[in-house]
């Protein structure tokens, strides 16, 4: 059994569990294999024959929705989640002859294929986890799979080694990068060293002594998607708008982002199979760029305060609110989020979904149509951001 609950995650992130001076996972009766044991499989573990061992990058935050959205796939088994200080890690196996389902997932930021795993608790050095994290055979299976996803592997190729750790008290990030990076080398003495190289070599510390290798499989083009015909400042990870759009339920009806920005929400809803994707902005400037980088969605120049459609209009808002320095709001945050809630209550039918982006809304701010549904704590460049999914009651 995994542990891939949303507690175990937010424990890696806090970067809990206690360590001895060296910064060594704590040692238990029955040394490295039993701790391994009761806090996810045994790093030492071979996959199954006709099972390919993966893992995914995340936004900070959307680990469990991810996994959720995986273990919808078919031939798709998540085995734990993580975080390494940078991204969740999602960590799945996939059975033979499913793995192209996972390129249509919109919610991930890059895909890998595992080479190897490790515990700190079993030697806490980078050249004894570079031997364990860098096996042969493990590598090969790997190779394979990163050869028929990526391109043909040449005799001659280009590598680079990145590497996250969640403390740096036994060694530091960069000593573990040198060991790998000599692990590869000596087995594949023809390759060289390059940034940016042609084949990238991750490895993970995804939860508290715990680290994962694998090569990555993606390039930009999965979390950009089609990209954005004109950037406009504060626009928002595809992926975590394709997240929001799927918290909205599926399509029926019109989706309306009301303060839509540069229309990352729209290309999303539409992407997913919304066929009447509705937004608009405060800017006139954003409703220009939004209309060319949604070209089917219709954009209207509005204050989502006083929106100029009937009552339970839409079937689902999904918006991403302005907050920070970067989008001041007219008056106080405070009324703002009051007025514009109660406008998206209004306008969306019940049963509906509201599902926002913003630090936080106070509960005062909230109105009584809207019931919270799910609410998760999320990290986008460093800022700390929430995301709210609210449902639409029916009037009594
Ligand atoms: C965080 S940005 C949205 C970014 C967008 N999701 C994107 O990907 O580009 C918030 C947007 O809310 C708009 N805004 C601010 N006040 C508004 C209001 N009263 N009504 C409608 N839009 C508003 C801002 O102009 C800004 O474009």
């Amino acid at each position: 059994m995994g542990t891939d609950s949303p507690d175990s995650v937010a424990r890696a992130r806090r970067g809990g569990g206690k360590r001895d001076r060296r910064g060594a996972a704590p040692k238990t009766q029955g040394g490295a294999r039993q701790r391994a044991r009761r806090s996810g499989p045994d790093p030492q573990e071979q996959p199954r024959p006709g099972v390919t061992r993966m893992f995914a990058a995340v936004v900070p935050g959307l680990a469990a929705l991810v996994a959720r959205d995986l273990r919808r796939l078919p031939g798709i088994t998540v085995t734990q989640l993580g975080f390494d200080g940078r991204s969740d890690l999602v960590l799945f196996d996939v059975e033979r002859g499913h793995r192209d389902a996972l390129w249509s997932l919109r919610t991930v930021e890059d895909l890998f294929v595992e080479v190897g795993q490790a515990v700190r608790a079993g030697g806490d050095r980078p050249r004894w986890i570079a031997e364990r994290l860098w096996r042969p055979e493990r590598v090969e299976k790997a190779l394979s799979v990163w050869s028929a996803e990526v391109r043909p592997l040449a005799g001659s190729m280009t590598f680079r080694v990145i590497s996250r750790v969640l403390q740096e008290k036994s060694f530091l990030r960069t000593d573990l990068r040198r060991a790998i990076t000599e692990a590869v080398a000596a087995g594949r003495p023809k390759w060289r060293f390059a940034d940016p190289s042609q084949l990238e070599v991750w490895v993970s510390e995804y939860q508290p002594g715990r680290l994962v290798a694998g090569l990555r499989l993606s390039d930009a083009s999965l979390r950009q998607h089609a990209g954005r015909e004109v950037e406009r400042s504060g626009a928002l990870r595809p992926t975590v708008a394709a997240q929001m759009v799927l918290l909205a339920g599926q399509p029926d009806g019109v989706l309306l982002d009301p303060c839509c920005g540069s229309g990352t929400i729209l290309s999303e809803a539409g992407a997913t199979g919304w066929r009447q994707v509705m937004g608009g902005d405060i800017d006139p400037a954003a409703v220009e760029i939004a209309r060319s980088n949604a070209p089917t969605a219709d954009v209207r120049q509005h204050d989502v305060r006083h929106l100029d459609l009937p009552d339970a209009a839409v079937a689902a808002v999904v918006s991403n609110l302005p907050f920070g320095r970067q989008f001041d709001v007219e008056g106080s945050m405070s009324a703002w989020l009051t007025a514009a809630l109660a406008e998206m209550a209004r306008v969306t039918r019940p049963g509906g979904r509201v599902v926002l982006l913003a630090p936080d809304i106070p509960g005062h701010a909230i109105p009584a149509r809207l019931r919270p549904h799910d609410r998760r704590e999320l990290r986008l460049l460093g800022t700390r951001t929430t995301l709210w999914v609210f449902e639409r009651l029916t009037d009594r």
